[in-house]
């Protein structure tokens, strides 16, 4: 049994759907605090449990008969260490021959004020006593296509990342990379670092959107306190707001930045491009 965790999120679904190309479907459970947002997976076969981070014994039933674990990072920023610890102590009781946890790029180096969550998690895997493989997922590429329609709106794509190269990729890539790992029968490796293979700056995508949309939208590059200030007023809670702002801050001196194409590589295509990215979107 292959046990993906918050398979009702963007990521998870999309882990599920790269899992049934690649294993029969009662093979996969998703697991899940709300088995409801799921009827559709179930409707295809995968087996649907649930398993909240915050209930251990909800974990240890959803992983009955577990080989492998994906533990897909929680959305609960601030609270995710204990949250992932129930799920890595609740892995480790099941004895699963695999444990994935989906971590940051370079989490260990990392000066993204997000990393220190994913390094207590990283260490809680490490000392789980289980096989274990750090799926460390660089920057979505839709943190910024998600925001496009502001952008448009406005006529300019604000943000902090000034020079910075981004190596971002889709969550599609992601998750495919998580299914190959899942799905392989033979070894896999403890830790991925993993990126799009086109690194772009703000300006750059900028740029793109502009071409593609025939409209000029210039990138303007904010000092990390007047971002933040940007991104209140139009109404994000203020811990997401701070993330991003400190995120887009550290990318400027090259935080999300990697070229080791091993995304490309693991999942043996290359990366969903930027204006393709970009014209899903729009
Ligand atoms: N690399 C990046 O750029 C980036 C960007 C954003 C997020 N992330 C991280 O990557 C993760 C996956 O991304 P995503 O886009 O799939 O996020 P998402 O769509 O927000 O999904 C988050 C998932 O976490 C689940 N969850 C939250 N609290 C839980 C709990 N107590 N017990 C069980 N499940 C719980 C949610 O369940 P419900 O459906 O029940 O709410 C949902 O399935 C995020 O949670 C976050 O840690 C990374």
């Amino acid at each position: 049994m292959i046990i993906v965790t918050a398979a009702s999120g963007q990521l998870g679904r999309l882990v599920i759907t790269e899992l049934l190309k690649r294993v029969p479907a009662e093979q996969i459970v998703a697991a899940v605090r709300d088995p409801g947002k799921v009827a559709d997976l179930a409707d295809q076969g995968v087996l649907v449990r649930h398993a909240d981070y915050n209930d251990p014994a909800s974990l240890d039933k959803a992983f009955e008969g577990a080989t492998k674990v994906l533990l897909i990072s929680s959305n609960d920023l601030g609270n995710r260490v204990p949250q992932h610890r129930n799920v890595i102590d609740a892995a480790a009781r099941a004895r699963v021959g695999l444990l994935a946890y989906t971590s940051l790029l370079h989490a260990d180096t990392s000066t993204l004020s997000l990393a220190a969550e994913h390094c207590a998690t990283e260490d809680a895997v490490r000392a789980a006593g289980v096989p274990y493989t750090l799926l460390r997922n660089g920057w979505y590429v839709e943190n910024y296509t998600a925001a496009l329609g502001g952008a448009i709106a406005h006529g300019a794509l604000a943000g902090g990342a000034g020079e910075g190269r981004i190596a971002a990729a889709a969550r599609a890539d992601y998750a495919e990379a998580a299914a190959v790992v899942l799905a392989s029968t033979g070894a896999v490796e403890q830790v991925y670092e993993l990126a799009g293979d086109e690194a772009f700056t703000l300006a750059e995508l900028a740029a793109e959107v502009s071409r593609q949309t025939g409209k000029d939208i210039p990138f303007h590059n904010l000092p990390q306190q007047d971002y933040l200030a940007m991104l209140l007023q139009i109404g994000l809670p203020a811990p997401l707001a701070e993330l991003i702002a400190d995120s887009d801050a550290q990318a400027a001196r090259g935080a999300l930045f990697d070229d080791s194409k091993v995304l490309g590589k693991l999942i043996g295509r290359p990366t969903i491009s930027l204006a393709a990215a970009v014209k899903a979107a729009l």
